[in-house]
């Protein structure tokens, strides 16, 4: 400890530092860190929601049996018998929802402050993985209660899952070679959704991804510190590591406790009220002679299957995984370190931003609104073949179009950082709108249609 320290400092430095759970803290903070409008504890509020996410997931287990036969009654006793059971299942269900979107926001928060930056970059990759696994974690756990909503979208899901199938049949080689099909089994253990499926989703749920999201969050946590802290602008850095050290740092202890004290109890209210008010839905027990029309996935993939109903080789495998490639090498496209720690680097990126929002939803909306009003090739040219339609459908027409707008954004402002923010808040906006096209105007037979009285079901 510096010899110059004054006692009451030595105290704050103490309760940090002697203490298990405190001391993932670093000693100092830099108050740009606690700036509500910075990071609006995007972060902190996901490691609540995780945490709550184990405490009512280990109570729910202690009721739940996961056989076909058995689990739908445990789940309608866990709601109707066990004492508060039916709350406990609300806020499982209701974190689980919230750490998705929390997930997203938090990403968006990290890209347009530039939180991936200036030596960043693994904890970026680390958290693509983590939101990778939150969505798994979230899908695995929708087949448990074993309901009709639940059976058909892991069935839709696990469809997804076999989208490669389009490629194989249109090269001919699915007999010999069925990638689609065998992803499809790795996932649910059977042709069908069946006990092999609730088996490995249960597992899944339990021990695996959560075990996965433990550690990732653990390094996520650790990488954060090693950075030198939350992001922030160059000038108000002392270079790498600079976790203790810094005259306009302040000690963690007692502020940056109390925040997190405030934003824990503002999570589980906020949890509880949702948790009173709305319960979990629980439909009839399923009935796999019985499709639901229309059959949907979660909504958090209702964007990939509105993308599928164009052509499932493209929205099922082409695009999701160019979105992945293209998150994971945002910090390799932009690196420049200047930009870090202010929202959207600024006027010009603010503009901009605007701008491609006002691009891509113009873009998007007219694809669909042609496919909608006049149909698509397989409309006009019955016999056209279908690897045509595989390769230009509103999906990968948006997405090329996104480029083009990228790649024109970086000739005209020769910044890496302006091309990643047209490209970014293109791709996003057009993940929302054909998520929100998936989640209200899509009605049975997946006909385009609008109707207030059908709200989803989550
Ligand atoms: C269980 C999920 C996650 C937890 C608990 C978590 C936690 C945190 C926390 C506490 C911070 C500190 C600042 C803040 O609160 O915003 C942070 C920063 C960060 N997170 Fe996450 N995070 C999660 C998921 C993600 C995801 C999905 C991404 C997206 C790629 C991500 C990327 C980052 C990066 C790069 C930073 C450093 C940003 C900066 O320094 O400004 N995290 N995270």
């Amino acid at each position: 400890m510096s010899p110059g320290i004054s006692d009451d400092n030595r105290k704050r430095l103490g309760r940090i530092n002697r203490n298990f759970f405190l001391h993932i803290h670093a000693n100092k903070v830099h108050p740009h860190s606690l700036k509500t409008g910075y990071t609006f504890g995007l972060g902190v509020i996901l490691g609540f929601l995780f945490m709550v996410m184990i405490l009512t997931g280990v109570v729910l287990m202690m009721n739940y049996t996961p056989s076909v036969e058995r689990a739908y009654n445990s789940v309608k006793d866990i709601v109707f018998v066990v004492p508060g059971g039916r709350y406990i299942r609300n806020i499982h269900r209701w974190a689980a929802h919230g750490m998705v979107l929390v997930s997203f926001l938090h990403l968006i928060r990290v890209f347009f402050t530039g939180g991936y930056l200036a030596g960043r970059r693994l904890n970026w990759i680390i958290g693509v993985c983590i939101l990778v696994v939150v969505l798994f974690m979230n899908f695995s756990g929708y087949l448990l209660p074993w309901d009709q909503l639940a059976f058909w979208a892991v069935t839709i899901g696990s469809n997804i899952a076999a989208s490669f199938r389009e490629l194989t049949d249109i090269l001919g080689i699915t007999q010999v070679l069925d990638i689609g099909g065998f992803i499809k089994k790795l996932l649910i253990g059977d042709e069908t959704v069946g006990q092999a499926a609730l088996s490995r989703f249960f597992m899944l749920h339990v021990i695996f991804l959560p075990v996965t999201l433990m550690v990732l969050t653990a390094v996520h946590l650790w990488r954060i510190r090693k950075d030198g802290g939350v992001s922030r602008p160059m000038e108000k850095t002392g270079g790498q590591g600079d976790n203790t050290r810094g005259e306009d740092k302040f000690f963690s202890w007692p502020v940056v406790m109390w925040a997190e004290l405030a934003i824990l109890l503002l999570t589980v209210a906020v949890l509880l009220v949702m948790a009173f008010l709305f319960d979990a839905p629980l439909r009839e027990r399923a009935n796999p002679d019985f499709a639901e029309n229309p059959a949907k996935s979660p909504w958090y993939f209702l964007g990939i299957q509105e993308l599928i109903s164009y052509s499932a080789f493209a929205g099922g495998v082409i695009i999701p995984v160019l979105f992945l490639v293209f998150l994971i090498s945002i910090p390799y496209m932009d690196r420049e370190d200047r930009n870090m720690g202010t929202w959207f680097s600024g006027t010009a990126g603010r503009r901009l931003t605007w701008q491609s929002l006002g691009f891509s939803m113009l873009i998007t909306l007219l694809f669909v609104f042609i496919l909608v009003r006049y149909g698509w090739f397989r409309s006009w040219f019955p016999d056209i073949p279908q690897v045509i339609i595989m390769l230009f459908n509103p999906a990968t027409l948006s997405a090329l179009f996104y480029i083009i707008w990228a790649v024109w954004v970086r000739r005209r402002t020769g910044s890496s950082r302006m091309s990643a923010i047209a490209l970014f808040t293109c791709t996003m906006t057009g993940f929302i709108i054909y998520t929100a096209i998936g989640i209200w105007f899509r009605g049975p037979n997946w006909e385009f249609y609008w109707s207030s009285s059908q709200w989803p079901v989550f």
